[in-house]
């Protein structure tokens, strides 16, 4: 039993052998939060966590003489404007004008498993005894309205997930200005709060503050979930590290704007909320009428960050990806885009695919340029059908072509964007999301497609799905290049026009749902000018996320860093590309772009006919690595090991569910001369086994010439592997002759370090 009810039925205790979380009926009617934290043992009563007191200036929500003052008290889901002075979880504006709600308490129900929200995508059970749900349902007698509290529990994971939903039964139509997806409100603020923010090629840097009286906010008002500030965010205590200490972590399960806030009050008290933007956001409700919002996600660790995200890669691994490909191995990929941007003919498609299929790729995907007038980014988007000129079989032929050279075939997509210049447009320029009588803001030349509209995901729907129906597709990468602007929807009520950033996400998701239904097999993976779309909402559909354009293997070492503390390594696309860099300029060596890109959804970036035949043999040796090694690098444990953001070094692990088999990354980032050794201390494994530990280093052949002192006997070592305990190699750490990095030859060196079971 996963929920335990108080004998009064007004206490619930949702446990699990990771957390508590203890709630009560107020004697206001209305909830509070008791405890978060550790598993503690269940009692009859925790009336003893409620904490009341005198305050000056304050205000009491309960007859005289209640001192039920609502700042003071830790709610579950607060209003504004009855004694509570903080930033509330909803609001409700009235046909009086009036503002004011108060919720109360009136059932419960536990059921077992966890329902579907659909249509918007959440977390999932397969069976419903892998956790439980309490539903809350609470009452507004004034306006005739119901909430309900939604709270689920994993047996086997350190995750909690909320959403509220608001029922209007009868009385007066109310719009709904606020409606958060959740509001946790703790007893002390000594938080620091770590945040994933970036812009477009340096996406999710990791950002730490102290928590301090006031509001910290973490949010975007771009209609997606953005580059800058990814809606993952983490409370964690100031002693926490990777490997010690409470963390929490909160995240929704949404693609559009919104907002993680923390608030700290001067008496020393912390409220989280999260969920949908209240900017830009109305939800006008008539009698029988409901809304129901994005979930939230809250994860618990008691063993430090790196625990933390365990308990996100597990669940989005396994409960937030869906559909076949959450369990296959990743096909190995090659991508045009770098190789030819738009600048492409047929011949040259089956060139670059040619040589793909040599070194091992096993899927080419085809990106943006293939269709209506793309030769450049002012036409085109919006126009779904295959440019003849550039393709003279349409996709249809090249498809086969590339099946029957043994390859699978992959296909770029941005459905939500049009140009002006393209069939679509002249055909319905009421389209596009555009307020009337007003300039209509461009990004790389082009505008939104008003998803709010049925008619519209239809006929795009239409287009795309003709296009994968006719040809051999496995896999789509959906784009999305440019955030929303005068977001009005020309098919909408004016009253309603506080619905229509809400109602285009779930045009999107609208059209990802039927898409992966008529499609199930094809592997599909979001994209948004590189990672400016990484969510969970994204990942129910998209098992994969291009992380970011960087494709630099040294700052991507940073990206894939930062990406890592909310997302798996089976969500995180990574490909070698082409030097010097597209977006740095730097010359970082190929086994370097390697060795980090292996740590997400592998692949390249170029064209492998500009590579000379040694590279070439590297390449083929990488994709056989990876082949090998997908497996646990997708599914095992990860652990962050060396920040990149606090030095010259980054340093990570994944190591197998059975702890047999494990591979590091060590990366150094400048060579330093005359530098002596270092121990990398590793993490995750079975201290009590022994391991056999190989290296995997790219001597520059230049070194081979044995003129340094001492090199001859280096080198020999490289060749031959140790035996060593996991605890040896977690405590006393693996020593690295630092002349490991020089003998590569050049600065952002790297090397890898295989580990396998022996006893
Ligand atoms: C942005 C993506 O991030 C790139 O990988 C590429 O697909 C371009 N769009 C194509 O326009």
């Amino acid at each position: 039993m996963l929920i335990s009810v108080s004998p009064n039925a007004e206490t619930f205790h949702l446990r699990n052998r990771f957390f508590s979380y203890i709630m009560t009926v107020m004697e206001n009617g209305q909830m509070e939060n008791l405890y978060f934290g550790k598993a503690v043992h269940e009692r009859p009563s925790f009336a003893y966590l409620h904490e009341e007191g005198l305050h000056g200036m304050s205000a009491f929500n309960a007859p005289e003489p209640s001192r039920l003052c609502l700042s003071f008290a830790r709610q579950e889901y607060p209003s504004y404007g009855t004694s509570d002075f903080r930033c509330p979880a909803f609001e409700i504006e009235q046909r009086n004008g009036s503002r004011i709600s108060a919720f109360k308490f009136r059932s419960y129900e536990i059921i077992p498993g966890k329902p579907s929200l659909a249509p918007l995508p959440a977390a999932t059970m397969e069976s419903d005894a892998e956790g439980e749900t309490l539903i809350l349902k609470l009452a507004d007698d004034a306006t005739d309205m119901t909430l309900y509290l939604f709270y689920t529990i994993y047996a086997d994971l350190p995750i909690l997930t909320r959403s509220a939903k608001f029922e209007l039964n009868g009385g007066t139509p109310v719009t709904l200005t606020r409606a958060l997806s959740m509001s946790l409100d703790l007893p002390d603020m000594a938080y620091e709060m770590m945040t994933f923010t970036g812009a477009w090629g340096r996406e999710r840097s990791v950002r730490t503050r102290k928590l301090d009286h006031g509001v910290q906010a973490n949010f975007s008002m771009r209609g997606s979930s953005s580059a800058e500030m990814n809606p993952f965010f983490i409370l964690k205590r100031p002693e926490t590290t990777e490997h010690q200490g409470e963390a929490l972590g909160f995240n929704i399960v949404y693609s559009g704007s919104h907002l993680g806030q923390v608030e700290c009050t001067s008496d020393g008290t912390t409220r989280v909320l999260t969920g949908i933007h209240p900017d830009n956001f109305s939800w006008r409700l008539t009698p029988g009428e409901s809304f129901q919002t994005p979930e939230a996600i809250l994860g618990y660790s008691g063993d430090g960050l790196n625990g933390l995200s365990r308990a996100f890669h597990d669940l989005i691994r396994t409960r937030i990806v869906r559909g076949v490909w959450r369990d296959r191995p990743r096909p190995i990929l090659l991508n045009n885009w770098e190789a030819t941007g738009m600048n492409f003919d047929e011949a040259l498609i089956l060139k670059i695919a040619e040589k793909a299929k040599d070194v091992g790729v096993e899927l080419f995907v085809l990106d943006d340029g293939w269709f209506g007038a793309r030769n450049d980014e002012h036409a085109g988007l919006g126009d779904w059908v295959a440019n003849t000129d550039k393709l003279p079989g349409g996709i249809k032929g090249l498809s086969e072509k590339i099946e029957a050279m043994g390859l699978k075939f992959g296909l770029w997509i941005e459905p939500e964007m049009v140009n002006k210049d393209s069939d679509l447009y002249r055909a319905h320029p009421d389209w596009i999301l555009s307020a009337p009588n007003r300039f209509q803001s461009h990004g790389r030349f082009q505008y939104v497609l008003d998803f709010s509209r049925k008619e519209v995901v239809d006929q795009v729907h239409s287009q795309i799905a003709k296009v994968i129906r006719e040809a051999k597709i496995s896999y789509i990468k959906w784009d999305s290049n440019r955030y929303i602007t005068e977001c009005y929807s020309n098919g909408s009520a004016p009253e309603d026009q506080g619905k229509t950033f809400h109602k285009h996400i779930l045009g999107i998701y609208d059209l990802y749902t039927r898409l992966t239904t008529e499609f199930p097999e094809i592997l599909f993976e979001s994209c948004s000018s590189g990672g400016a779309r990484y969510d969970l909402g994204m990942l129910c559909f998209a098992p994969q996320t291009w992380t970011s354009d960087n494709t630099d293997g040294y700052e991507r070492q940073r990206i894939q860093y930062g990406t890592s503390y909310g997302y798996p390594l089976s969500s995180i696309g990574a490909h070698v590309s082409a030097v010097p860099n597209h977006q740095t300029g730097r010359l970082v060596p190929l086994s370097t772009r390697a060795n980090v890109a292996y740590f997400g959804t592998f692949g390249y970036e170029l064209d492998l006919n500009r590579l000379s035949a040694d590279e070439i043999e590297k390449v083929k040796d990488q994709v056989k690595f990876m082949k090998a090694n997908r497996e646990l690098i997708h599914r095992g444990d990860f652990y962050r090991l060396i920040s990149p953001f606090e030095g010259n070094e980054t340093g990570w692990i994944v190591v197998g569910k059975d702890k047999k088999k494990a591979l590091a990354g060590f990366y150094q980032c400048l060579n330093n001369a005359n530098a002596g050794w270092l121990r990398f201390r590793l993490a995750g494994l079975d201290p009590n086994r022994k391991y056999r530990v190989a290296l995997r280093v790219d001597v520059d052949p230049r070194y081979l010439a044995p003129f340094i002192p001492g090199l001859d006997r280096l080198l020999a070592t490289l060749n031959q592997s140790a035996e060593l305990y996991g605890d040896e190699l977690m405590y006393a750490g693996l020593p690295l002759n630092r002349m490991l990095f020089v003998i590569q030859g050049c600065d952002f060196t790297s090397l890898l370090i295989e580990l396998e079971a022996i006893e």
